[in-house]
């Protein structure tokens, strides 16, 4: 039941494969991933990813653009490391296999998106997860280094709580995970030197959201249990634009389709987003959502429109063939109607905390990606920021764990079984099902993206009785996957609730009614989380 390896890597999207491929070359990589493999937020990703590559832009732009769109929260050293290193990391893919769209002169085709002053997104048509992902797991499966073993769902990390002796003389260390083997139904030690965390984002803790069933935050549940730092929560970014179509899970339509000059308006045809900003439908994508939001609560219908229809139909369904034809399955040809949208929880600007070398704040775990904070993205992340720091920053994170890996030598101490006592196979799940639809619906009317503290508040006293329920459930239960999640959105919505009712301000994506201005004086700094756990 037991698995050693050199790096345990715990995620298959865009930052753990990136982190896979480069650490294999240095010992063995164990990846974990709960589902199927290219199951991933990265796999649904359509924009593409910001870099400087056209001569008519410059890291300056870019630089002052993720700044711009980051409201002063932004760490100005992070965002240009990831910036200048840009252009390499795209080639890198390109040597992968990775195939973007070009022009008809053979160029990467750079397009542009909401907050970016030049064309700048290097994309595959509008399914450029789909392809990065496809690329990347077909060199890590021909990788004899790398295992990856599907339908694991990692439960907690293994720190010094869960060995033998319980010595935390020389601090926090993490030796692995157990993760639950879901198709047998076994819970199994993965023990390693170096874990990554790699788990992407948190959007199913709300109701609507562009993110798949995986992103229930679990990396940053488990690294907050274990001690590790968590920062800026209170940052969720909301999606300005995804389809509308009541009783289905929501569908992003990119922010490519504005950048290429979609108009938005309400339901009598009038285009409102010159009233909010000089930028209109290609200001940062705060401003877009809460213009949206704004205007259906003005209007009381339950969405606003995108109009596509004076833009050449062939041209539509060359440049989005996924969105054409996603629409149509809902009865919207985009070509000649408007698409219905509302904002849907789209990316989590903050995570736990890591350095420029994607150390956490224990030793021996790294965290890269969506569930990582490295301060690029501020109180709001500019579009297509996020494939980028996924990609620059695995590169140093390799480095710095190889050196842990080889200067510590550390033994890795006896680790404690999975503990099965007092836990038995409930015979009701129904519980499950329903807390979790309550959280979302919490964290939805609550705490989305127009705050108060009456609702922060409200949203809190109950996520506190349906935790505490959840934690007393999990401890006398047969963990399952559905359990695991659970307990994780349970947590993960506490910590944003937190982080937002500390923040007595408005700033990028926390917008508090009670607090409508920004407030450099007294909130121009990050807000960490943690726990003691010795
Ligand atoms: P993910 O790609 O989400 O991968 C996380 C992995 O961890 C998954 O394999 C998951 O199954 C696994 N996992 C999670 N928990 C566990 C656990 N407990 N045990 C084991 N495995 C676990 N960003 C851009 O820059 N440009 C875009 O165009 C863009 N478009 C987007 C469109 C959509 C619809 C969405 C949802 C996001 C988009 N984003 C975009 C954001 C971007 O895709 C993500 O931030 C990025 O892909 C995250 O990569 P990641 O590797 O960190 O995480
Ligand atoms: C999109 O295509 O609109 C998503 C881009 C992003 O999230 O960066």
């Amino acid at each position: 039941m037991k698995i050693e390896t050199d790096f345990l890597v715990i995620g298959s999207g865009i930052a753990g494969l990136s982190f896979a491929l480069n650490a294999a070359e240095i010992g063995s990589v164990t990846i974990i991933t709960k589902k199927e493999d290219k199951e991933s937020n990265t796999n649904y990703a359509q924009g593409g990813i910001a870099s400087v590559l056209s001569p008519n832009d410059s890291f300056e732009n870019h630089i002052n653009d993720t700044l711009r769109a980051g409201s002063g929260l932004c760490h100005e050293h992070a965002v240009r490391f990831m910036i200048e290193n840009g252009p390499a990391a795209i080639e890198k893919l390109l040597r992968t296999g990775v195939e973007f769209s070009k022009t008809n002169e053979q160029s990467l085709d750079l397009i542009r998106e909401g907050g970016h002053s030049r064309e700048r997104i290097v994309h595959a048509r509008d399914y450029t997860g789909r392809e990065i992902e496809r690329a990347l797991l077909q060199n890590v499966k021909n990788n004899s280094n790398i295992e990856i073993l599907e339908n694991h769902i990692a439960i907690d990390l293994i720190t010094e709580h869960q060995t033998v002796g319980r010595d935390y003389s020389k601090g926090i260390h993490c030796w692995g995970a157990y993760a639950l083997d879901v198709e047998n139904n076994k819970v199994r030690i993965i023990s390693a030197r170096v874990i990554l965390l790699s788990t992407g984002g948190c959007g199913q803790v709300y109701l609507h959201t562009t993110n798949p069933s995986i992103a229930t935050g679990d990396g940053i549940a488990m690294a907050y249990r274990a001690g590790a730092t968590i920062a800026n929560m209170e940052f969720m970014q909301f999606h300005p634009t995804s389809l509308f179509k009541e009783g289905s899970d929501a569908f992003l339509i990119s922010e490519a389709v504005r950048g290429y000059g979609a108009i938005l308006r309400d339901k009598d045809g009038n285009s409102f987003m010159k009233e909010y900003h000089k930028s209109a439908e290609l200001a940062p994508r705060d401003i877009v959502a809460r213009a949206i939001d704004r205007e259906m609560k003005r209007s009381g219908e339950p969405c606003v429109y995108l109009d596509l229809t004076h833009k050449n139909a062939e041209s539509i369904k060359k440049h989005f063939p996924s969105i054409y034809k996603r629409c149509l399955d809902f009865q919207v040809d985009i070509t000649k109607e408007w698409i219905p949208v509302v904002p849907a929880a789209h990316y989590m600007c903050g995570g736990v905390v890591v350095d420029m070398k994607g150390s956490t704040t224990i030793k021996g775990l790294f965290a890269c990606g969506e569930v990582a904070f490295t301060g690029v993205h501020g109180a709001n992340r500019l579009a297509s920021n996020s494939l980028l720091e996924a990609l620059v920053f695995t590169e140093p994170a390799v480095q710095e764990a190889s050196v842990y890996l080889k200067i510590t030598k550390l033994n890795i101490p006896d680790i404690l079984p999975w503990n099965l006592e007092g836990t038995f196979n409930q015979d009701e799940w129904v519980y499950l099902v329903h807390d979790r639809h309550v959280i979302r619906e919490v964290m939805w009317d609550y705490v989305g993206i127009v705050r108060s503290d009456f609702r922060l508040a409200r949203a809190s006293r109950r996520l506190d009785v349906i935790t505490a329920e959840v934690e007393e459930f999990y401890k006398k239960t047969v963990v399952t996957n559905d359990l695991i999640e659970l307990r994780n959105i349970a947590t993960v919505s506490q910590l944003i609730v937190r982080s937002a009712l500390n923040r007595k301000e408005s700033r990028g994506l926390h917008y508090n009614t009670d607090y409508p201005q920004r407030d450099d004086k007294l909130w121009n700094h990050d807000t960490h989380l943690s726990q003691s756990v010795i």
